[in-house]
């Protein structure tokens, strides 16, 4: 089967199911008049070392509202501030809790019971119970598509990264310890643990 996107009707299901899994960015903001937002992403990556760059893409309306923003775009694009918590499995269902399509004055930390801690370099908060934190600054959002469908893809330079010392030693992530929650498509998730290990060959021209 080939599919054409242009004439495929909900070809967002496919692609959601196909480029998988995602890693789950929770991101906080905060608005410049100091109303706090926290929602999970999975159109997510890290794309660069130097300067250390995230990117997330963050549909421009929210569903089921005539004219509503998604706050976190509106926020990151008011103050050029954010953080990315790292979604594990801990938290996996009240990240999942946040992504209702809340009005802007509430506070998804207080929804859920998660505890926003003070960020160094920014003024969002952080999430106490995520274990790796990323303060960032605005690089630019890169506009995608048009009208009700637009989406905004956020580019952010990583300031200052908060990791719970028992996941780290050395520059090695212990990634049974970090237990990082995948996203698959609609409502499915996978965990992380079953890992295996592939040496990647190195190339000797001459040889
Ligand atoms: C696991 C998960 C991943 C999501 N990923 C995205 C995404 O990449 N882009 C997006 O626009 N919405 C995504 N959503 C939906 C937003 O979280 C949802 O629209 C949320 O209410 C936006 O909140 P805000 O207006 O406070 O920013 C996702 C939801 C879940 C549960």
């Amino acid at each position: 089967m080939k599919i054409d996107p242009r004439h495929f009707e909900g070809f967002n299901r496919v692609l959601t199911g196909v480029v998988v899994p995602r890693p789950i960015a929770f991101v906080s903001t905060m608005s410049a008049a100091g109303q706090v937002n926290l929602s999970p992403y999975s159109f997510f990556n890290a794309v660069a070392y130097d300067p250390p760059t995230l990117v997330f893409s963050c549909s421009v309306y929210a569903a089921g509202w005539p004219d509503k923003k998604k706050d976190t775009l509106a926020h990151i694009q008011e103050t050029g501030e954010f953080v990315v918590n790292v979604v594990v499995d801990d938290i996996a269902e009240a990240m999942n809790k946040t992504a209702a399509e809340f009005p802007t004055e509430v506070n998804e930390f207080e929804v859920v019971g998660l505890t926003p801690v003070p960020s160094e370099l920014v003024r969002p908060p952080r999430v106490a119970e995520s274990p790796v934190n990323m303060e960032c600054r605005l690089n630019q959002v890169v506009p995608i598509g048009q009208g009700r469908r637009q989406h905004g893809l956020v580019i952010g330079e990583i300031v200052l990264l908060h990791i719970r010392d028992d996941i780290i030693s050395g520059h090695r992530i212990n990634h049974q310890k970090l237990r990082p929650t995948g996203r698959l498509a609609g409502n499915m998730y996978c965990h992380t643990d079953h890992v295996f290990e592939l040496v990647r060959p190195v190339y000797r021209p001459g040889a």
